[in-house]
C-alpha cells in the first residue's frame, strides 16, 4: 500500500484538470481524497471553500500527521485552508469531538461555493454530516441547466442545494420539503446567502403525508395508532421532481428503506410528476446495484401507468473515483 503522502500526492495530481474546471465554474467545494478508492480506506479529505475537512471512518488518524497533510494540500492548491479533523471511527460514525480541537477560525460560520452559488460551511454542528453532499454536485448542475420555466419539487431537501440550483436556473416556482426543522433551517440559511435568487417555498413535513396528499393518495396509518397532525396540501403536479432520500428513516407516516422498499417512495413521486415532466431520483446505498435498481424503477413506473420515455444516469464527478464503476450514489433522470 502506498504511504498516505504518496497516495495524497497521486490524488491531487489526478484532480488537476477537474479542479481547474470546477474553479472556472464557481465551485470550491470538492473531494480531494477519496480513500476507499485511492489507497487509504476510511479516510476522506474534502475542501469546503475556505475549509479543509479531514475525516476518518475506520480508525483515528495520528493527529501528528495533520499539519503535514494540511501543508501538502495548501501547497498544491496554492491557498491556505482552515483545517478541521473529525474522527468518526466510533459507533454510528459519530464525531469524536475530543479527538482534535480545530482553530476557532476553522469552526467559524464560513461560506463555500458550488455552481456559482453560496453555501453555509460548518465543519462541526449538531449533526454528523458536513452539510453539502459533494457527490450530488453533478445532479445539482443538471437541475440548474434544465429548470428554466419549470415548477420544481425538492424532496428530502435538507441544504436545499437542489432548490437553489432550480431557482438559479430560472424555475417558475420551487418547493423544498423536509421533516426536520433544523435541517430545513440550513436550507433557509443557504437561501439567505443567495439573495439574488427568487424566493422559494419551504415545507416542514413528513415525506409520506405530503407526497401522498400531492399525489391524491390516502395517508396510510397503522390500525389503533393515531397519526400526528400534518400540514394539509392540495393535490398537484410539478414539472421537475427531485427525490433524494436517506438510506433509512422511520416516522409515524412510513419507513424510508432504500434496500427493501424503494417503490413506496417512488410511486407517489411519479404521480406528482406532470405528464411530460421529469423525475430525478437517487439511491445512495452502496450495496444496491445500479442495473437492478434501474430495472425496479422502470417496472414500478410501467405498472403505475407512468412509463419512462427516457432514462439517463448522472454519475458523481471525478473527485469521487470508482475503480469498479459502481459509485455508492446512483442517480437517474426519468423523462415521463
Ligand atoms: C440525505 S439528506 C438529503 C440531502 C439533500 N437532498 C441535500 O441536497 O442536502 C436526507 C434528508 O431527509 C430528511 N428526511 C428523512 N426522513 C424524512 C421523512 N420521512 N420525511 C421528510 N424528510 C425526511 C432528513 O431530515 C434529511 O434532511
Amino acid at each position: 500500500m502506498p504511504s498516505l503522502d504518496q497516495a495524497l500526492r497521486a490524488a491531487l495530481d489526478a484532480r488537476r484538470p477537474l479542479l481547474d474546471e470546477l474553479h472556472a465554474q464557481g465551485t470550491d467545494c470538492y473531494r480531494l481524497f477519496h480513500g476507499s478508492q485511492e489507497g487509504v480506506p476510511g479516510l476522506t479529505i474534502d475542501r469546503y471553500g475556505p475549509q479543509l475537512l479531514i475525516q476518518s471512518f475506520h480508525q483515528p488518524l495520528d493527529v501528528a500527521l495533520l499539519p503535514r497533510l494540511s501543508a501538502q494540500i495548501d501547497a498544491s492548491l496554492g491557498t491556505p485552508l482552515l483545517m478541521v479533523y473529525n474522527d468518526r471511527s466510533q459507533g454510528h460514525s459519530r464525531i469524536d469531538r475530543a479527538a482534535h480541537q480545530p482553530e476557532p477560525a476553522a469552526l467559524a460560520e464560513l461560506v463555500g461555493h458550488e455552481w456559482g452559488l453560496n453555501y453555509r460551511v460548518r465543519g462541526r454542528h449538531a449533526g454528523q454530516d458536513p452539510l453539502l453532499f459533494l457527490d450530488l454536485r453533478n445532479a445539482r448542475g443538471w437541475v440548474k441547466q434544465h429548470a428554466a420555466g419549470k415548477s420544481v419539487l425538492n424532496l428530502f431537501a435538507y441544504t436545499c442545494g437542489v432548490g437553489l440550483c432550480a431557482s438559479a436556473g430560472g424555475a417558475s416556482e420551487v418547493w423544498n420539503l423536509d421533516f426536520a426543522a433544523g435541517n430545513l433551517a440550513v436550507g433557509k440559511e443557504n437561501a439567505a446567502l443567495n439573495p439574488q435568487l427568487p424566493a422559494m417555498r419551504f415545507i416542514q413535513s413528513d415525506y409520506f403525508s405530503a407526497i401522498r396528499q400531492l399525489a391524491d393518495l390516502p395517508i396510510a396509518h397503522r390500525r389503533g395508532h393515531r397519526l400526528p397532525s400534518y400540514e394539509r396540501l392540495e393535490q398537484r403536479q410539478f414539472d421537475l421532481v427531485f427525490l433524494d432520500p436517506p438510506a433509512w428513516a422511520k416516522s409515524a407516516f412510513g419507513t424510508v428503506d432504500l434496500l427493501r422498499d424503494y417503490q413506496s417512495l417512488l410511486k407517489p413521486a411519479l404521480l406528482t410528476t406532470a405528464e411530460g415532466g421529469v423525475l430525478v431520483c437517487s439511491n445512495n446505498l452502496a450495496k444496491v446495484d445500479m442495473g437492478e435498481w434501474r430495472d425496479q424503477v422502470m417496472r414500478c413506473a410501467s405498472k403505475l401507468g407512468r412509463p419512462v420515455r427516457d432514462c439517463q444516469p448522472i454519475f458523481p464527478a471525478a473527485d469521487f473515483p470508482s475503480r469498479d464503476g459502481h459509485a455508492p450514489l446512483k442517480t437517474l433522470i426519468l423523462h415521463l
